[in-house]
């Protein structure tokens, strides 16, 4: 487990039992969001899957798939009350770092052009795009891009 910033966020590898907790996160972050079978198939099949917690309560996750000397971030998110204070930085950085030490040279993601705060935060971490993948995302309306973007280690 390491610290961030915030003295008393802890990040540690999420277990089964914590997969409730972060589908409801995710539920209220997301109109869209991933259900929980897909937090526990994710767990089980090995992905790096990690959540920061305040004492016993999970304030944001995040899960990455290695493949190799390539990783794909699949989500990364942050409890509203968190957000804005530096915790999402301080995760992706989190990850950055795993994705490193397994060896991985590239690390993509797939980013929704209209969420702006994911899209600084990625821009901050040096991230670039390389691709739109045309109506890759449900939306309220019909579908929506994704951008495809990616950071060399
Ligand atoms: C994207 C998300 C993870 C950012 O987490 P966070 O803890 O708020 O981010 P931080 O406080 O570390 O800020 C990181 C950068 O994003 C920017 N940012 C954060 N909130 C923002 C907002 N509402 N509007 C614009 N930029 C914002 C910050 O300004 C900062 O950039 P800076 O260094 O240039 O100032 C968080 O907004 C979130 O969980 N959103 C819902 C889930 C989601 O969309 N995940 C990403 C899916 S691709």
């Amino acid at each position: 487990m390491s610290a961030v910033p915030v003295p008393q966020v802890l990040f540690r590898p999420m277990r089964p039992a914590d997969v409730a907790d972060v589908a409801a996160l995710e539920k209220s972050l997301y109109v869209f969001p991933w259900s929980a079978g897909n937090f526990r198939d994710s767990v089980e099949a090995g992905y790096d899957c990690r959540v920061a917690c305040d004492g016993s309560r999970v304030i944001a996750y995040a899960v990455l798939m290695v493949a190799l000397d390539e990783a794909h971030l699949l989500n990364l998110a942050v409890a509203s009350e968190w957000q804005g204070q530096g915790l999402g930085r301080s995760f992706l950085d989190h990850m950055l770092a795993i994705a490193k030490s397994a060896g991985v040279q590239i690390v993509y993601l797939e980013v929704r052009p209209s969420n702006h705060p994911a899209r600084q935060l990625y821009k901050r971490a040096g991230f670039q795009q390389i691709a739109i993948r045309p109506a890759y995302y449900p939306a309220l309306h019909g579908r929506e891009d994704a951008l495809f973007l990616g950071l060399t280690l």
